[in-house]
């Protein structure tokens, strides 16, 4: 029987997330291929541990039989709207607390990792940070830019984020963005409630 390619019969949409251990940043890692090859480079070349140790972010992987299939960095953010999104609660600040993912990244092979661990991200911000300090929304920047792998193709990762229910903090820019990325941020005030209703009932 020919062997099973990597990933190839897990079901990724609920499937375990962990914080990354030391021992994990030092054994996993191995043949790691993301369409964005420089997510593997920032894990090889230690990156991710090194913000760990400067407190800067936070880092959660998936893992399936001792391989890495995805992992996600976060930390701590304000975004900055042209118009006061909480008017309508009385609330009339522009800037808003927010968390944020830093990295994300998934191996190519492993469907669904990206998925589950954006969705793993905002219950754990819903459930364990909302509870603990004043933070309305998360935010990310969604690589728009050149992509390096293919000449005068660009590469968006904002619909990834967008299936996902994220919002574009200036959805008229022009496009290309001038920055390499696209702001976007999710409202995690409708998940709190929904996990509240699920939990109570
Ligand atoms: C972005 C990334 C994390 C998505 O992870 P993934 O594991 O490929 O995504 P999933 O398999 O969970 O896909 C979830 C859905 O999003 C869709 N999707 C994935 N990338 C997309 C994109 N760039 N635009 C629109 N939709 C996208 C998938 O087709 C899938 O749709 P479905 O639910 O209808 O099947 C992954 O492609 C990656 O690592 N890219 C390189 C690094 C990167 O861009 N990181 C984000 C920087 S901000």
């Amino acid at each position: 029987m020919p062997p099973v390619a990597r990933f190839a019969e897990v079901d990724f949409s609920l499937h375990e997330v962990s914080r990354l251990t030391p021992a994990l940043a030092a054994t996993l890692g191995q043949g790691f291929r993301c369409k964005r090859g420089e997510f593997g480079t920032f894990w090889r070349r230690g990156r991710i541990v090194r913000e760990e140790q400067a407190l800067i972010s936070r880092c959660w992987i998936i893992e399936s039989e001792g391989y890495l299939a995805g992992y996600i960095t976060l930390l701590t953010d304000k975004l900055e709207l042209e118009q006061p999104p909480l008017a309508s609660e009385g609330v009339q600040y522009r800037t808003m607390p927010a968390v944020k993912i830093g990295l994300l990244a998934a191996d190519g092979r492993a469907r669904g990792a990206g998925r589950r661990l954006v969705e793993w991200a905002l219950e754990y911000a819903a459930v364990e940070l909302v509870p603990k300090v004043g933070v309305r929304f998360m935010t990310v920047d969604a690589f728009y830019d050149l992509d390096p792998d293919s000449a005068g193709v660009y590469y968006d990762a904002s619909g990834f984020y967008a299936r996902l229910g994220f919002n574009f903090v200036n959805p008229d820019e022009p496009l290309p963005p001038q920055q390499s990325y696209r702001t976007m941020y999710f409202d995690l005030k409708p998940l709190v409630e929904a996990l509240q209703e699920t939990a109570a009932s």
